[in-house]
């Protein structure tokens, strides 16, 4: 059985207890609608803590004014159910809200916040870092689990830890993919068949790209030809596609030494897909 919580203290209060009694808590942080990439994330956890937590939250502050907070779906009981079949989640944090009425402090991050996503979304990752931090605050667990997939996230969150020394570890958790290599994603709900159809090559275009710049291809030539084989696919909007360095998320032109992230955004219709790579992650092309 899980324990569903929804106030702060109830939260706070079954974590004390766990602690006091000598047991590791890990934290998965989600906005419901869970899929086999969250549940991946509860895998992990539960392999390195006594105790998983997972949150669901839909998160207003970091859905920009004509996003889809609104129709973003939200499916507890389902979440629930698919929770307690893995056997590994302990209890879900499901507050109604986290802010109050009074609420006037946010965390802004710099750094790895800089760029890519915050091109187009300018306040997302103030509305994800304060809410991360709350989290912690009302779970204070020992590790906190993110993915990937959403790699400047996990890195704005990395660095929010560093700077503001929290204790808690993040850890970060492979993307897990669809036969076609589509990034699994809530968003992916959103898309018509013929879109579902052509998503998977942004994933694949990351691809190419790694292959072409461990082969010494010109950045620019290589970004250029991605950018347009997505608009010959259908994709209606390229956002970005950058080769970053893998800590600082900052582009990097010559230097390959240190690890390199591939970062790509592109809309199909309404919908939004984001999705990375490492540049030495076996492709699915190779
Ligand atoms: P959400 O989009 O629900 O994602 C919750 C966590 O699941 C994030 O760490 C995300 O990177 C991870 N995730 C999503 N799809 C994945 C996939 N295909 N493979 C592996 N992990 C995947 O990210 C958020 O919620 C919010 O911004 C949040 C951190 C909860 C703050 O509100």
């Amino acid at each position: 059985m899980i324990n569903i919580i929804h106030t702060k203290s109830g939260m706070q209060d079954e974590v004390a207890r766990w602690r006091e009694a000598g047991l590791s808590v890990a934290l998965v942080p989600t906005m419901g609608s869970l899929h086999e990439g969250h549940l991946s994330l509860v895998q992990q956890a539960a392999l390195r803590a006594d105790k998983v937590v997972v949150s669901i939250y839909v998160n207003p502050s970091q859905f920009g004014e004509n996003e889809d907070f609104d129709k973003y779906p939200r499916t507890l009981d389902d979440d629930v159910q698919k929770l307690a079949q893995t056997g590994q989640c302990h209890a879900v944090y499901a507050p109604s809200s986290m802010y109050d009425d009074q609420h006037s402090t946010m965390i802004v991050p710099a750094g790895a916040a800089d760029g890519l996503e915050s091109l187009t979304r300018p306040h997302f990752f103030t509305g994800v870092a304060t809410i991360v931090l709350k989290l912690f605050q009302h779970v204070p667990a020992h590790s906190a689990i993110f993915g990937e997939k959403d790699f400047q996230q996990l890195s704005v969150v990395r660095q929010m830890a560093r700077n503001l020394d929290l204790q808690i570890d993040i850890i970060g958790a492979a993307t897990v993919r669809d036969t076609h290599g589509l990034a699994l994603s809530s968003r992916n709900h959103y898309l018509s068949a013929d879109q579902l159809s052509i998503a998977p090559q942004l994933y694949q275009q990351l691809c190419i790209i790694a292959q072409r710049v461990r082969q010494g291809d010109i950045q620019e030539l290589v970004i250029a030809d991605a950018r347009r084989a997505l608009q010959n696919a259908g994709f209606d909007e390229v956002d970005y596609l950058e080769i970053c360095d893998a800590v600082t998320l900052k582009p990097v032109q010559n230097n390959l030494q240190t690890p390199i992230r591939i970062l790509g955004a592109a809309r199909l219709g309404a919908t939004r897909l984001i999705d990375n790579i490492a540049l030495d992650e076996t492709d699915a092309l190779a």
